[in-house]
């Protein structure tokens, strides 16, 4: 089974999505692969009522507070309303475009699971935190963060995306990434035990393409990809899914 995420990023308004949708041939792809698009936030309602049944839902941020004066912001439960099961939380861009910080994402990551979304924490390094050898630091730091929140959550993921990898057509070796995975798996069996709570599916994103997705998803530990760029195509998205064995 693998869980393949598409993230929208700030692309495809409600008309778009509709299209999407009505473009998207999934018959082909395995039962056993867990298909999630997270449009923009303003997308939601007509992506839950164009969607096919196995596609599920979720929202690229929310908001530490279940409400309040806080212009531009939405809310867990509001996500929630309008059809999101899962929330990514901590992606790169809302990290190093926004300047979201661990704490930040651990309050987010809480919120989620307080409210039922299933939260997919994004974490990686940056290039010049690899070159200096410090990916292995880097992504515990991030997950520790957050692991609190985790032992509570009945369900979550984790996506590995390392920040030179995103949006550059430059992906991690399968090695790599297995390699990062390794870590993470680790860091949670020790933490929340080697039963399901550790099993939190790892997820592997930046420049997941058609042409690679198959070598990334057959690398050890790697449970699905997160598709930003490609995962805007139906027909991308649908190949990617169909890398998956
Ligand atoms: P790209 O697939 O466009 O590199 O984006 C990856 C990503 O950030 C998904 O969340």
């Amino acid at each position: 089974m693998a869980v393949i995420a598409g993230n929208w990023k700030m692309h495809r308004g409600p008309a778009e999505t509709r299209a999407f949708f009505e473009a998207l041939r999934i018959e082909g792809v395995p039962e056993q692969h867990e298909l999630l698009v997270f449009p923009p936030v303003i997308s939601l309602v007509a992506a839950a009522g164009a969607r096919p049944a196995r596609v599920r839902l979720g929202v690229q941020n929310i908001h530490w507070e279940d409400e309040g004066a806080f212009t531009g912001e939405v809310s867990a439960s509001m996500a929630l309303e309008v059809g999101a099961e899962f929330a990514l939380i901590g992606h790169s861009e809302r990290r190093h475009v926004f300047g979201e910080t661990d704490e930040q994402v651990a309050w987010k990551a809480g919120t989620a699971v307080r409210h039922g979304l299933v939260p997919v924490v994004c974490l990686g390094e940056t290039l010049a935190e690899r070159r200096a050898g410090r990916v292995d630091e880097v992504i515990l730091r991030q997950l520790d963060a957050v692991l609190p929140e985790l032992a509570v959550a009945s369900r979550s993921m984790i996506a590995y995306e390392p920040v030179w990898a995103i949006g550059t057509g430059e992906h991690a070796t399968p090695r790599d990434a297995s390699s990062a995975h390794a870590t993470l798996r680790r860091r949670l069996a020790e933490a929340l035990g080697a039963g399901p709570a550790g099993r939190v599916p790892l997820l592997y994103g930046g420049s997941v393409k058609p042409t690679n997705a198959g070598e990334l998803l057959a690398a050890e530990e790697v449970d699905g990809v997160l598709v930003g760029g490609a995962s805007l195509d139906p027909a991308e998205f649908v190949a990617i899914a169909s890398a998956a064995s």
